[in-house]
């Protein structure tokens, strides 16, 4: 039996992006969305929605270009700092000791500490209501090289990077390894295939 909560909008568990751009006088910021993902494999896209008085909404169309960092669990409380307080009044990477680091493929900062990072050419700006939802084409993925299995992929484990539950108001770290994809779904069927 389920309880109808109305028209929410709900997802979990939903990654913590740390999306950084220049602004406009060239200063580099970061700001915490978690409304936001992959959105097309070819091209390699990536979106993330902002509210129009976000410094960073502003600081995406001017430039055209920003990054997407996923902090760890141990990043939490920084996520959290970017979500709280606005570029256009602070310089957060000073505030919380983050290392600005210049990206290689747009002109886009990314916080250095954080274990994954996309780099992003924005493609496409739409207007959604209360949020502008920008879509980047992915340019570039960088990954800290401790996280990386044998076969060169991210391993999920070490990565350990930071959730949010929306309603909840939560962070949470990812739980472990629960089945291999495309795989485990050929287990699945209860009844015989059709004919
Ligand atoms: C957990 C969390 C998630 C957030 N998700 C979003 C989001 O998806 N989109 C958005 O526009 N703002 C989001 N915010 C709010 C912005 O991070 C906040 O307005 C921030 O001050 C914007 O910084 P800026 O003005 O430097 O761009 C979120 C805040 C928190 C704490």
């Amino acid at each position: 039996m389920h309880v109808s909560l109305g028209a929410q909008p709900f997802c979990l568990p939903l990654p913590v992006l740390l999306v950084g751009t220049y602004d406009a006088s060239g200063r580099a910021n970061l700001a915490t969305a978690v409304y936001g993902g992959i959105c097309s494999l070819q091209p390699p896209s990536f979106c993330v929605s902002m509210s129009r008085g976000s410094w960073t909404h502003r600081s995406i169309a001017e430039r055209g270009a920003f990054s997407v960092g996923l902090p760890s669990r141990s990043m939490a409380a920084q996520a959290d700092f970017a979500g709280l307080v606005s570029g256009r009044q602070e310089d957060k990477f000073a505030a919380l000791g983050l290392t600005p680091a210049a990206g290689r493929h747009v002109d886009a900062p990314y916080a250095a500490e954080c274990p994954v990072v996309l780099e992003l050419a924005l493609t496409h700006t739409r207007e959604l209501g209360s949020h502008t939802l920008f879509v980047g084409e992915i340019m570039d993925l960088k990954v800290e090289r401790e996280a990386l299995r044998e076969d060169g992929m991210p391993d999920p484990a070490r990565l350990d990077i930071l959730a949010y539950a929306p309603m909840a108001g939560e962070y949470l770290a990812m739980g472990g390894f629960v089945a291999r994809a495309h795989a485990v779904g050929k287990t699945a069927r209860r009844n015989r295939p059709e004919k």
